[in-house]
């Protein structure tokens, strides 16, 4: 039994999410971290909405609220629609908590104090029109490591590599053509060379673990070559203050949103443990060396998760080329795994909100459940490349695999046991073909579990669907629906014992992928309670600011998660005849969703 920190990477607070989100990140982790637990692993499983930063401020600005409302009904949005596609988060917070400020302040001042934030005079970027500062990312411009005509001021979307505004070739501010006027500023910098070798050393034994996708750890290493310094401060009036004499009060120069949001993993891990009035308990995933640490997320956060954040930690240990000590958190661990997946498009080009060409979580939770999206997400998602959602491949996966595969094996078990029976009955001797396919489901605990253990999704719901089938064909092979007589009674029963075992044991395997039907599946074989824990939205008070700060957390308690293994049928548990578990969706449903798209 490990301690594993299942890290999910923190949606931007700037609007609802999308399918595109929720594929890269929120259902992998989900499925992940239900299986770790399953399989005995203490998880803890944190995440938050990411509310600094230019882009909420430009569309606050664009909205006319401020900040803090834009980000307040947004992580309320995102919440809720996380919780609803049941991603089991023990804390699901934002980075706008006082104990988020107050972390990440201790985060910088050690950090500092070790010496790797460097003081700099640097060149900023204002709009000559109006005097405002123009933020990196709102200039773009032609790359100078890939000659990308259209690199953005902090990243090059094509190279990746990361930039600073002055290194754009013809910068122009990107909401309204302008030429940006640049002046003289003051920032820190985060000595990300005196880090290089420490980084080195550690993705290079990352490296030999052989468990990392090899494009993550290819890019991961490749962009050390190009490794510098980087601002970690902005000239920008919302974001957490720098805590030094002389910035801390200055209105207009704030934390970088990426220096912050990747200290989200440890703050919140931090709150939680303070939720759970056990303080120091995080320590336990964080200071321990044997704790497992997966960070889940789309493949554009790879470089702050494979660099960003290990360079913060190893400069708070002062494990860099300045040296220097840890401060009040200790040694904190460096990720065991960066799980980065691919980009997902919609029926061949790229979500884009601006456009409105996307589809919205809440619409498809709305119209066809969780379920059946995480298993479209699981079975088909960008898992180790680009791939492509359309609404056909939804509806026909849907209605081949959930349908017709699972759902009717669990509705014509569930149906011959009943009309026969009415509760699962004591089995007679096991034949060879019995015994055969209850062989092949338990081996497919070992099989499934191995890949879900390496992250590998989408495999692991293959090979449970492959599984599926095979009961499906015992089904075919036994032919219960004609053990007629009463000399036939005692196959009859054993055949539907075994089948319902197999049921059983398939939904145990299929939970951490569909949690909302496993528990479903569990009461049609007359179990009681819950199977599998489902996350809560809660309202939370702020825990270091005035009452009425509060803001709603996603959390849950998932110790009576079932083990990863097969449990016996409970012989004379009733089973009355089930309704469907899934809703065969008609062709048109493909007609009607394009057309949304195309009107919006
Ligand atoms: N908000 C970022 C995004 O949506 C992800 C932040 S991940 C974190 O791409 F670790 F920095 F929080
Ligand atoms: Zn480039």
């Amino acid at each position: 039994m490990s301690k594993v920190l299942s890290a999910v990477a923190w949606p931007y607070a700037n609007g609802p999410r999308h399918l595109g989100h929720v594929a890269g990140f929120a259902v992998p982790s989900d499925v992940f971290s239900r299986y770790m637990r399953m399989a005995g692993h203490d998880v803890l499983m944190v995440s938050g909405s990411d509310e600094h930063g230019t882009p909420i401020l430009v569309l606050a600005d664009k909205e006319g609220v401020t900040a803090r409302e834009l980000v307040d009904r947004n992580h309320a949005v995102i919440a809720a629609e996380l919780a609803d596609l049941g991603c089991s988060y023990d804390l699901y917070t934002r980075t706008t908590t006082a104990n988020h400020y107050a972390v990440a302040q201790e985060l910088f001042s050690q950090v500092w104090k070790n010496g790797y934030m460097v003081e700099q005079t640097t060149r900023g970027a204002i709009s000559p029109s109006t005097g405002r500062t123009l933020p990196d990312r709102y200039i773009e411009g032609t790359c100078p490591i890939c000659s990308y005509p259209e690199a953005r001021g902090d990243q090059c979307d094509n190279c990746g590599n990361q930039l600073d505004p002055t290194d754009l070739i013809d910068p122009r501010s990107r909401i309204d053509g302008e030429v940006p006027e640049f002046v003289e500023t003051q920032h820190f910098f985060l000595d990300l060379p005196a880090l290089a070798d420490a980084l080195r050393e550690w993705l290079e034994g990352r490296e030999a673990s052989g468990t990392w996708r090899p494009n993550v750890i290819k890019f991961s290493l490749n962009i050390l070559q190009e490794i510098r310094p980087r601002a970690m401060t902005r000239d920008i009036d919302w974001g957490i203050p720098v805590p030094l004499d002389g910035w801390r009060d200055q209105p207009t120069k704030r934390l970088y949103v990426w220096f912050d949001a990747v200290i989200g993993y440890l703050s919140a891990s931090i709150e939680w443990a303070r939720r759970q009035g056990q303080p120091e308990r995080w320590r336990e995933w964080w200071n321990d060396p044997g704790a497992l640490s997966y960070y889940f997320m789309g493949k554009d956060n790879i470089t702050f998760h494979s660099q960003i954040w290990p360079a913060e930690l190893l400069a708070y240990a002062g494990a860099g080329s300045r040296g220097g000590e840890p401060g009040q958190y200790g040694v904190l661990n460096l990720p065991t795994e960066v799980v980065s997946s691919e980009y997902l498009t919609m029926e061949g080009k790229q979500f884009s909100t601006s456009r409105g060409y996307v589809i919205y979580i809440r619409e498809v939770l709305d119209r066809y459940g969780p379920d059946a999206i995480r298993y479209f997400i699981c079975a088909a998602g960008p898992e180790n490349q680009d791939a492509n959602f359309t609404w056909a491949e939804f509806v026909q996966r849907n209605n081949s695999e959930l349908v017709a595969g699972w759902g009717n094996l669990v509705n014509r078990t569930a149906a011959m046991v009943a009309k026969s029976f009415g509760a699962i009955p004591e089995p007679g001797a096991l034949e060879p073909v019995d015994e055969a396919v209850r062989a092949r489901v338990v081996a497919a605990f070992d099989t499934v579990g191995d890949l879900l253990a390496r992250q590998r999704v989408k495999a692991a719901v293959a090979e449970t669907m492959r599984t599926v089938g095979e009961v499906n064909k015992y089904v075919t092979d036994t032919e219960p629906f004609k053990l007629k007589g009463d000399d036939q009674r005692d196959r009859l029963a054993t055949v539907l014992h075994t089948l319902a075992q197999c049921v059983s044991d398939l939904n145990t395997m299929l939970s951490p992928f569909l949690p909302h039907s496993s528990n479903a599946v569990h009461r049609v074989l007359g179990g009681e309670g819950v199977f599998m824990p489902m996350p809560e939205l809660r309202q939370v008070e702020d825990l270091d600011k005035e009452a009425g700060s509060g803001y709603p957390v996603i959390t849950g308690e998932y110790t009576g998660t079932p083990a990863w293994a097969s449990r016996p049928v409970v012989v004379g548990a009733r089973v009355s005849k089930p309704t469907p578990l899934f809703a065969k969706l008609d062709e048109s449903v493909v007609e009607d969703e394009l057309g949304r798209l195309a009107e919006s």
